[in-house]
């Protein structure tokens, strides 16, 4: 009695999911309905990973059947890239940043980087197979937003309020393209606060040490001040 609704839930779900779901990686739904074929596994494919070869060429160069996720159209730009972890070496004045591949056929990518007085420097080329790239004379102290771009043949991938200050506000930044990056004061610069702080310190005890016995001459201690003031005769 339960086999048959089951058996029509199925038949719908295989029927609406490929449509509904354009994006999705396709060669995954084949699968089920062609049972002579043995089981194909997804690729050694990780988007996120630094050196990644392209899907399609380790589909090409693998000895059995593998699976890769579906990518957008090469006639349009690609998506934009997830930019992930930004990691800040403050001494060094440089940042490693890390991305994600869209799923979108990408020919390179470049970063873009915004350090607050307009237009942005771009960095060079790299190929389709970087995630990582490190940026380099970072101001200590400074405050930057990076952002990574994505092209192929058709253009180049979105970047959120470029062309003007740079992108701006929260919203745009998680999850996107972009990210802000601060670069923490050099730990020279923490040495020369450290010792600011400390001689402004030993300032105002010296000062309250004046202060205090000062009012211990005029009201606290008469008898010493005469005496001092009768040896002084
Ligand atoms: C991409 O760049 C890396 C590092 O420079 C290099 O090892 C690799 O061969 C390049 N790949 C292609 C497809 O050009």
């Amino acid at each position: 009695m339960l086999a048959s609704p089951c058996l029509l839930w199925l038949l719908a779900m295989t029927s609406l999911v490929p449509r509904a779901q354009p994006l999705a990686p396709q060669d995954f739904d084949e699968e089920e309905e062609d049972e002579t074929e043995p089981p194909a596994v997804p690729c050694d494919y990780d988007r996120c990973r630094h050196l990644q070869v392209p899907c399609r060429e380790l589909q090409r160069a693998s000895p059995a059947a593998c699976l890769c996720p579906g990518l957008s159209s090469p006639a349009q730009p690609p998506d934009p890239p997830r930019l992930g972890e930004v990691r800040v070496v403050a001494e060094e004045g440089c940042a490693v940043v890390h991305w994600c591949a869209p799923f979108s056929p990408v020919h390179h990518y470049w970063l873009l980087l915004w350090d607050g007085s307009g237009a942005p420097q771009k960095g060079p080329p790299l190929n389709a197979t970087f995630r990582r790239a490190e940026l380099k004379g970072l101001k200590p102290g400074g405050t930057y937003v990076v952002c990574v771009v994505a092209a192929n043949e058709a253009g180049e991938s979105h970047v959120p309020g470029a062309g003007g200050e740079g992108p701006d506000g929260a919203d745009v930044l998680a999850f996107g393209p972009c990210s802000r990056l601060s670069v923490p004061p050099s730990p020279l610069t923490l040495v020369h606060a450290a010792v600011g702080v400390g001689t402004a310190l030993a300032l105002l005890s010296c000062s309250a040490l004046v202060w205090h016995f000062c009012l211990r001459e005029r009201w606290g201690c008469p008898r010493r001040a005469a005496a001092r003031a009768a040896g002084a005769l």
